[in-house]
């Protein structure tokens, strides 16, 4: 049933099952933090969020989630992930039995009559546990009429996981604690995972004989195996080659790992769907993340959220991107940003800081240390040096000088600048907003506009300029600036006419 990589070959349950039921009412205290641990995030989702995503994967009729342990904030962010998820609050008596219990007993009120069929259980805090993986558990479990069918793994090192007890036969007769297990036992290499397939009729009634005596005293839903089992059940177990899809992260150090293996499967996927990553070592790619074929991503590349790059994008390095759409052929050197568009063949970078809002036509450019928030900037416009454009719209085929700025804020509001098309504006213009530039306007060098300009204007805003001669000598006297003045060479002009084109001052295209 495994592929050469380790993962389930897709199958269909040949019905749909009564019910998921997720556990999640754990402290996760391992993880010393005042975040809930099923709320931390591996690859951009939460855990919880990858769990559900999973347990949708097997259409059940009902999807109930267990809380208990900061139950408010894990029911909130289930709720916003999944709004027809059953949230059950587990009650002072501990063990994953008891979780299961209060779930069945809650679906059970919840449909009036108590669930039939298959009941699928798993936990919170399994990130890549794929959709597959369970329909195949199911499939299985429907296929052979199992009582029980539980999700199996062999590991090298077993420490910690319920053993899986065999008959001689090869049937499952037991799971067994780490903590109950004899030495014996806890070579038994084969563990639990946690996930299982159950004929809810079976799983309801054994609950009823479960008790808390064991090294834990809690309740544990692994007894339900054996019960199962004595009163005539078939329990088989499905092995998983691919023990990642059953690893749980109970600290920071496991969260970390599960996380660097989620980046390199997923970074996989996107190589061998025609995306080339020159360094998967420094790529790291959100599962929510859309890459196109012959999209490449330079090392140091970080795509996160809702970012989708189109085809012939080129991304990197050193990006760091949030729900940034990139259209087809774009370029993104050396960018932070997120929630913007970029245009088809549009150039980002290096060393642009990109906000919310930004939107930048096909064929434009926002370039080097330039920061952008709530701007449109039209088809063909550049802004290419060193500037602030924010709360402003600009026209096609614009042109804004080096070092431009929209003064968008006043202290306590914020303003519009409006910009059209064919613009050309000078270096260090200042725009005051609220104020509008007309179409095929210029603007002269450090211009600052405080009136709308109208359509085919040069704006000039500057005080004239005046030399005073001799003044370094007079007022810097034995300083090196004095004494290279005095060696200057005598034709230097000590008062040039000024220059009546501003223009000429502005360099940059
Ligand atoms: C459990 C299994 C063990 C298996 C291992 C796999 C039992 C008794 N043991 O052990 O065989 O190898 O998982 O990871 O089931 N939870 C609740 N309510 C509770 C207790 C736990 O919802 O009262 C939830 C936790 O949030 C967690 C999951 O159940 O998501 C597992 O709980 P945990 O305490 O980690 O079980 P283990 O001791 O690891
Ligand atoms: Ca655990």
């Amino acid at each position: 049933m495994s592929n050469h990589d380790g993962s389930i070959a897709a199958a269909r349950p040949a019905e749909a099952p009564a019910a998921v039921i997720v556990l999640a009412a754990g402290a996760g205290t391992r993880m010393k933090s005042r975040t809930p641990k099923i709320l931390h995030p591996v690859g951009g989702t939460s855990m919880i969020g990858h769990a559900l995503r999973a347990a949708r994967g097997v259409e059940p009729r009902e999807l109930a989630v267990v809380v208990r342990h900061e139950r408010d904030r894990v029911a909130e962010h289930v709720t916003g992930l999944d709004a027809t998820a059953v949230l059950i609050d587990q009650d002072d008596v501990p063990g994953t039995g008891r979780a299961v219990q209060v779930a069945l007993d809650g679906l059970d009120a919840l449909s009036g009559n108590p669930l039939s069929g298959t009941v699928v259980v798993t936990y919170g805090d399994v990130p890549l546990l794929t959709p597959e993986t369970l329909r195949e558990l199911v499939a299985v479990h429907q296929r052979e009429g199992n009582a029980v069918s539980v999700l199996t793994a062999l590991l090298d090192d077993p420490t910690g996981y319920g053993r899986i007890q065999r008959h001689e036969d090869g049937t499952v007769v037991a799971i067994v604690e780490h903590k109950d297990a004899s030495p014996e036992q806890r070579t038994i290499r084969e563990v639990n995972s946690g996930i299982y397939a159950f004929d809810a009729d079976v799983l309801r009634s054994a609950l009823t004989r479960v008790d808390t005596a064991n090294a834990q005293g809690e309740m544990y839903l692994t007894d339900v195996l054996a019960i199962a089992r004595a009163a005539g059940g078939r329990v088989a177990a499905v092995v998983l080659a691919d023990r990642w899809q059953v690893e749980g992260a109970n600290d920071r150090v496991q969260l970390a790992a599960l996380g660097a293996e989620l980046n390199r499967r997923l970074i996989e996927k996107w190589m061998l769907a025609g995306v080339t990553v020159v360094d998967p070592a420094t790529t790291w790619i959100d599962s929510t993340v859309v890459l196109d074929e012959d999209v490449t991503l330079l090392p140091g590349t970080h795509l996160h959220g809702g970012t989708s790059v189109a085809r012939d994008a080129v991304v990197g390095p050193g990006t760091t991107l949030t729900d940034v759409v990139i259209g087809e052929g774009a370029h993104v050197v050396r960018t932070h940003g997120s929630g913007a568009r970029i245009g088809a063949g549009a150039s980002v970078g290096p060393f642009t800081y990109l906000r919310p809002g930004t939107v930048l036509g096909a064929e434009g450019k926002i370039g080097a240390f330039y920061e952008t928030k709530n701007v449109t900037i039209g088809r063909g416009s550049k802004l290419s040096h060193l500037g602030y454009a924010g709360d402003a719209e600009i026209g096609e085929y614009t042109n804004i000088g080096c070092g431009n700025i929209t003064a968008n804020y006043d202290g306590v509001h914020k303003h519009r600048t409006v910009i059209g098309s064919h613009v050309r504006t000078s270096s260090n213009t200042v725009f005051v907003a609220p104020v509008s530039v007309g179409d095929g306007a210029y603007t002269g060098a450090g211009a600052v506009v405080r009136k709308d300009v109208p359509a085919g204007n040069l704006a000039l805003s500057f005080a004239p300029q005046r030399n005073i001669d001799g003044w370094v000598a007079q007022k810097r006297p034995d300083t090196a600036s004095a004494a290279a003045a005095a060696a200057a060479p005598s034709d230097t002009p000590s008062d040039p006419p000024s220059s009546g084109n501003p223009t000429e001052e502005s360099t940059h295209a």
